[in-house]
């Protein structure tokens, strides 16, 4: 595998450098689900909420290894654009479908970059009165935090790059990479 590509966009070329291998990603994904089993083992039914478009890859590895009954269901909050920025403002673009009052609830992130995702969104969820939430995101970015916010399990925590990869996209694209890689625009030292 390779572990550097190319990419372009309307914004320039960059190149992508290889961060966290499609087999470190496997591996974590275990562990973090043999925790999660742990935690919720008397439940009768987890409802796993991925949060869409970045979690997608990792919400189906993730339910795969769990040895749980699980649901899954999807929200979609607006947060980036189609820059290398984030956005204050959250909204919810596309709501659960289901019922989560009284339920178990696993919150699926991607990344937790400023926080105010992962903040908007575990508020909304917890005023539905599930019996238990708690979140995994697969990567951290501590040092970009705005907001005090933790994921109840972190995949992997990383530096203050723009990543892409393993479901996690620029400007809609890259979110087929096997890996998850760094960002580096061409120009750039
Ligand atoms: P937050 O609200 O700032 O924590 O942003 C969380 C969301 O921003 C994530 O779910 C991603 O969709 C997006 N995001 C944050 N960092 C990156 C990155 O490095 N690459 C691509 N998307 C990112």
């Amino acid at each position: 595998m390779a572990d550097r590509s190319e990419g372009g966009n309307m914004t320039g070329s960059y190149v992508i450098e290889q961060m966290i291998s499609a087999k470190a990603i496997a591996a974590r994904i275990e562990a973090l689900a043999r925790d999660i089993e742990s935690r919720f083992a008397d439940t009768d039914k987890l409802v796993v909420v991925g949060l869409l478009r970045g979690s997608f890859v990792f919400i189906a590895d993730l339910v795969r290894e769990l040895d749980l009954p699980v649901e899954v269901d999807f929200l979609e909050a607006s947060s980036y654009g189609n820059a290398m920025e984030s956005s204050r403002e959250v909204r919810i673009l596309k709501d659960l479908r289901g019922e989560i009052a009284g339920r178990d609830v696993l919150v699926v992130e991607d990344i937790v970059d400023t926080g105010h995702t992962l903040h908007h969104v575990t508020g909304l969820l917890r005023s539905r009165a599930p019996a238990r939430l708690e979140t995994i995101a697969l990567l951290d970015k501590p040092t970009r935090r705005e907001v005090e916010v933790r994921a109840t399990w972190t995949g992997f925590e990383i530096p203050d790059a723009f990543v892409v990869g393993y479901g996690i996209d620029y400007a809609q694209r890259n979110r087929n990479l096997p890996y998850i890689g760094s960002v580096r625009l061409e120009g750039d030292t």
